[in-house]
């Protein structure tokens, strides 16, 4: 028996998907989809949440089956009846939502699924070798990975560079990489981002799919948008696919222009707001200590304070602290010292359901955990911490009446694109399942809004939606804290930005302050030391 699903390790892949079509029921997630993917490319798949990119990636990787075209590898068709087929004619590919399982080694979840390409259970000898082609994968294309740590113990990147490093050792030739960024910082993004440019420069075909124009206009060699199942171009373009080499798209491509086509209408990526009129002081943060899950310190002394009208954005990589910081505010996590005041109030002991009550809005950065409960419907979400007062109900029934009328009146202000009120949320695209939370939250008298990374895995168009109404609330005198692991974002929506580094606020500035400066805080470099000459390395020979 051969180890090694072997192909002839010099023939490039050159994949040609022609006339993709998949339908569910009535809705036809591709139609007609046409793809050229040239060997050692990298290929950007734009397009909103929703738009068929995942249903097109998961027929190339058989996990669905066409209804009608053909998938075309060097020339040849194929029929891809399980990732295995997929697999042995050299395509691999990573999902959104991981694979792996938590309690098992690096080395153990690379080899799963292994043996059904081998042909047989794992013995000791495959075992060995197993752990030896990960380090080798590893060391090849510059992924570091430990064999032996359990994957539940890893940060979400290094857990990404297994599923890669797994891929890898399938000796792949084309490589799909679905929405991978959307859970990584700004460092593992760029990180990711290089090790794709290698990959593609050892000849491997990369498709990466994303929504994040920033990062497209920074890795791809080509794009192909699709927007609600099909490939779709500018007017002035003959082809779907635009390419980086001709005249049609470069690095200079207004972000604006790829935005519009990919949500079919024009969509303003800044936010638009006037100058802020800060008022009374709302929130008042002084001395708060907060100890992690692992009593470790996570906010160590932090004094902030928050204004009427005004929009204070915290800037930092995520683990610095941020979200145990919003976590005290709403007391969901006890603080070890300090105190908080909402207008000269303390919030110390007062818990969750009562702090919201007394006119603080929360957008919670999983909304997955605590924003939204997947089950119900989009009515019952909508009024998921007022269903017990009127005009909802009271402490004994409920008004189905007054909850469904209020429901629809929401769907509709808050544009959430859902079939009709009472479906349940999980059949709701995750911008939409965002648009829930942010209608629910402020659709009653706020002081305090606190929204946490309030577009994570949002769309482009949500993502304006949801910006504008942060700046409607700031405007009608709420004081808003916004946190965002998004540089973008934060400067966007900001009136002020403090810059949160490994539990302490470094400092607070100006949005106008150049990016590349907020970026050296957010790494936890201040001024004087940036301009200082920089320190030599302690040499322990
Ligand atoms: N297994 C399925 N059954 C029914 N509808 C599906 C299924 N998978 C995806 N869809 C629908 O197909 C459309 C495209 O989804 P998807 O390919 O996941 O989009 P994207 O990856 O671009 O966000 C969406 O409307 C989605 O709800
Ligand atoms: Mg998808």
């Amino acid at each position: 028996m051969t180890n090694q699903v072997s192909r002839g390790q010099e023939i490039p892949l050159r994949l040609e998907l022609r006339g993709i079509t998949k339908r569910f029921g009535d809705l036809v997630a591709n139609d007609h989809i046409d793809i050229t993917v040239e060997p050692g490319e990298v290929h950007a798949l734009l397009g909103e949440n929703g738009a068929g990119k995942s249903t097109l990636m998961n027929q190339l990787y058989g996990l669905l089956q066409p209804d009608e075209g053909e998938i075309v590898v060097n020339g040849e068709a194929k029929v891809f009846r399980s990732p295995r087929d997929a697999i042995a004619a050299g395509i691999g590919m990573v999902h959104q939502h991981f694979m792996l399982v938590p309690v098992f080694t690096v080395a153990e979840n690379i080899a799963l699924g292994a043996e059904e390409i081998r042909g047989g259970p794992l013995g000791i000898l495959d075992r060995r070798r197993n752990r030896r082609d990960v380090l080798e994968t590893s060391k090849k294309y510059g992924l570091p990975v430990d064999p032996d740590a359990l994957i539940e113990d890893l940060p979400v990147g290094a857990q990404q560079r297994v599923e890669i490093v797994k891929a890898l050792t399938r000796d792949v030739d084309l490589l799909i990489l679905d929405e991978p960024t959307a859970v990584l910082t700004p460092q593992e993004t760029d990180e990711l981002l290089s090790v794709m440019r290698s990959l593609a420069e050892t000849g491997k075909s990369i498709v990466f799919i994303t929504h994040k124009l920033r990062e497209v206009k920074a890795i791809a060699d080509r794009i192909t948008v699709i927007r609600r199942g099909r490939t779709v171009a500018p007017s002035d373009h003959p082809a779907a696919t635009l390419d980086r080499n001709r005249t049609s798209f470069s690095p200079d491509t207004p972000e604006d222009e790829l935005a519009a086509l990919m949500v079919g209408r024009q969509v303003s990526l800044e936010v638009s707001k006037t100058p802020a009129e800060p008022g009374r002081e709302v929130l008042k943060i002084s001395g708060l200590v907060v100890d992690d899950d692992r009593g470790i310190r996570a906010v160590d002394g932090v004094d902030l304070s928050v204004r009427a009208g005004e929009v204070l954005g915290i800037a930092g990589v995520q683990g610095n602290g941020q979200t145990e910081l919003v976590e005290a505010i709403v007391g969901l996590r006890a603080a070890r010292s300090g105190s908080l005041e909402l207008d000269g109030e303390s919030l110390a002991g007062m818990g969750t359901k009562k702090i919201l009550r007394s006119g603080v809005g929360y957008i919670p950065e999983d909304r997955s955990l605590d924003g939204v409960v997947k089950e119900f419907s989009v009515a019952e979400n909508l009024v998921l911490d007022m269903y017990d007062r009127p005009p909802f109900g009271n402490a004994f029934k409920l008004n189905p009446k007054a909850i469904n009328e209020s429901a629809a009146e929401r769907v509709t202000q808050f544009d959430i694109r859902t079939s009709s009120p009472a479906s349940t949320v999980s059949t709701l695209s995750g911008g939409n399942q965002q648009k829930v939370v942010v209608a629910r939250e402020m659709s009653r008298p706020l002081r305090l809004m606190i929204a946490s990374q309030p577009t994570r895995g949002v769309d482009v168009g949500s993502i304006e939606f949801i910006h504008s109404q942060i700046i409607h609330e700031r405007d009608n005198g709420t004081a808003v804290l916004v946190v965002s692991s998004e540089l973008d974002e934060v400067v966007g929506l900001a009136d002020r930005i403090a810059v949160m580094y490994r539990g302490k606020i470094l400092a607070i500035v100006s949005p106008d302050m150049p990016r590349e400066e907020i970026g050296l805080l957010m790494a936890g470099i201040t001024g004087a030391e940036a301009a200082a000459e920089p320190e030599p390395e302690e040499e322990t020979e």
